[in-house]
């Protein structure tokens, strides 16, 4: 089938992946709402996004197809070519993280992860001013990232005329003959 009607799909978000993704969101939310006063439960956060991104290393590594770095990440020429490729309405589809996706899956989980070792820091030296003054400047980055994450899938959830919020939820994503396009 290659029409709007298609209703086949394929899985491509496990549970684990989509249970870490929705945790990560809570969790990066709650830090941010008790960063300035509401210590115990910003540093119960801060563990929580630990936990959390260790299971996602462990489980780019072991994890099912598209759950694994081998899958989706990318040099930055391919991430180049893909992102010209978009501006030119000519970019192959992937079920799982495109190269442009996969770099800011890097990106999230390097600057989180630096987030909260920073803190961990500011934490050990005694609310080092220099430590907590990175993790700010971190944290903020990690928000900018966020916001251009968020904003990436709503454009990609247009041009793929596919709502990809809905599939970090289901795990599921039309079925790639329903696109009548190549791709993995
Ligand atoms: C309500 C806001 C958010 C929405 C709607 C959203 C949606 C999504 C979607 C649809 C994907 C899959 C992208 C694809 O199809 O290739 C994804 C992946 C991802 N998102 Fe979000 N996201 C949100 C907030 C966040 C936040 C706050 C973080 C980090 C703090 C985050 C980190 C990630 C990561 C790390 C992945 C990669 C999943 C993986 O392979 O592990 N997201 N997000």
């Amino acid at each position: 089938m290659h029409n709007g009607s298609c209703t086949e799909e394929i899985r491509v978000w496990d549970p684990l992946l989509r249970l870490f993704h929705w945790s990560l969101v809570l969790v990066f939310a709650l830090a941010w709402l008790t960063g300035d006063e509401w210590m115990d439960l910003h540093r119960l956060a801060g563990y929580s996004m630990a936990a959390l991104l260790f299971f996602r290393l462990l489980w780019g590594v072991v994890g099912p197809r598209h759950a694994r770095f081998a899958d989706f990440v990318r040099g930055p020429s391919a991430v180049k070519a893909h992102l010209l490729a978009l501006l030119q309405g000519r970019a192959q589809h992937y079920d799982g993280h495109n190269p442009a996706g996969g770099a800011m899956v890097v990106m999230l989980l390097t600057v989180l992860a630096l987030v909260v070792a920073s803190g961990l820091l500011a934490d050990a030296f005694g609310g080092s001013e220099l430590f907590e003054a990175l993790h700010e400047l971190l944290a903020n980055l990690a928000l900018m990232l966020v916001g251009l994450h968020i904003a990436g899938v709503l454009l990609m959830s247009v041009l793929e005329g596919e709502n990809l919020v809905r599939a970090m939820v289901t795990g599921r994503k039309r079925a790639r003959s329903c696109n009548g396009r190549a791709g993995s």
